[in-house]
């Protein structure tokens, strides 16, 4: 019994919650924020029939962006690219849901615009790599790890959502 509940804390510990407990660091980058895009995205997110559980609205620090992009700090466009995510507020948020990590970053589109297809936020919204809008987690444990950058533990918010029964069987 006592290997069963450490197994499971083991796993839980590891991937994050699972299933429709799953999480995503979703953020509307300033040129979003700067072209009025908020509402559009948190309106694409709420229709699909994830669930909302952290919302901020600030202007990121130089030390929360190196660490949010530090597995790009060698790219030789990280310096222009700390300088975008600094230019202006951003939104931040979390989204829970069944596979939201994946399926949040086919909603977003590809990193280049010029790639996403219409009917993705960078598809219909943006042009430029430099300027592509929104972020997003790109598997479970970057959400884990970008979460724990932006918000603190209790601003997360356990709630329960009345329509969960007409989204999942
Ligand atoms: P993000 O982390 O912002 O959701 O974007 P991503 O996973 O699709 O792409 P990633 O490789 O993580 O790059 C992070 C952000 O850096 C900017 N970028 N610029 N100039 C360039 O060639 C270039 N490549 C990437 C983009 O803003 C990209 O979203
Ligand atoms: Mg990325």
């Amino acid at each position: 019994m006592i290997c069963l509940f450490l197994t499971v804390f083991a796993y839980v510990f590891k991937t994050g919650w699972t299933g429709v407990n799953e999480r995503t660091f979703i953020a509307v980058k300033p040129d979003g924020v700067q072209r009025r895009l908020v509402g559009e995205i948190i309106r694409r997110f709420e229709r699909k029939g994830f669930k909302l559980v952290g919302l901020k609205f600030l202007q990121a620090s130089d030390e929360q962006l190196r660490d949010h992009y530090r597995d790009l700090r060698e790219k030789p466009f990280f310096n222009g690219l700390l300088k975008y995510m600094n230019s202006g507020p951003v939104v931040a948020m979390v989204w829970q849901g069944m596979d939201v990590v994946k399926t949040s970053r086919r909603m977003l589109g590809e990193t280049n615009p010029a790639d996403s297809l219409p009917g993705t936020i960078r598809g219909d919204y943006c042009v430029e790599v430099g300027r592509n809008v929104i972020h997003g987690s790109d598997s479970v444990e970057s959400a884990q790890r970008e979460i724990s950058i932006w918000f603190k533990e209790h601003e997360l918010v356990c709630w329960e959502e009345s329509t969960e029964h007409w989204i999942y069987a």
